[in-house]
């Protein structure tokens, strides 16, 4: 009965524990985010290092939730999505890095293959066929490129 009580409060330590790690770690990111951040969006990338066809992940820090994003260059102009596949919550890039068909010309989500429109996040074919990547807004600036938070409701990204 006593092994019983004390491994409950064990485990219920190490969640509280968890629990405040993680808003320890949430609030770092908070502040490196503002540090980071400037007409409203963050700075994710030199303009000159981001090539067409090239992608660069990021997160932001949105209302009260860590957003996952991806930045891309597409035929020379960026386009920046949540990195969350509309079929299911998984990121596009489940399995490796690759967000890009072998072609370069759409987006492909690598646990089912759900394939997307780079230049408006639509899902052309697959499972999600007619829903759509959530956007985020980009700005380029000074030569770099930033991606603010999405307006509105953003209790989904809590699912
Ligand atoms: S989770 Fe992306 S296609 Fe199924």
């Amino acid at each position: 009965m006593a092994l019983t009580i004390y491994l409950s409060l064990f485990f219920l330590c190490l969640y509280l524990l968890g629990l405040i790690l993680r808003r320890v770690l949430f609030l770092r990111h908070k502040v490196r985010m503002e540090r980071q951040s400037r007409l409203g969006g963050r700075v994710i990338a030199r303009v000159d290092e981001m090539q067409p066809g090239s992608v660069r992940k990021f997160w932001l820090i949105c209302q009260k939730y860590r957003v996952d994003g991806f930045l891309i260059n597409y035929q020379g102009k960026f386009h920046a999505y949540i990195n969350r596949c509309r079929h299911m919550t998984t990121p596009l890039d489940f399995v490796r890095y690759q967000f890009f068909t072998e072609d370069g010309r759409h987006l492909i989500c690598m646990t089912h293959g759900a394939i997307y429109a780079p230049d408006s996040g639509l899902c052309v074919d697959g499972p999600c066929k007619g829903l759509s990547l959530y956007r985020l807004p980009v700005l380029v600036d000074q030569g770099e490129v930033l991606v603010a938070c999405p307006s509105g409701d953003l209790s989904f990204l809590a699912d």
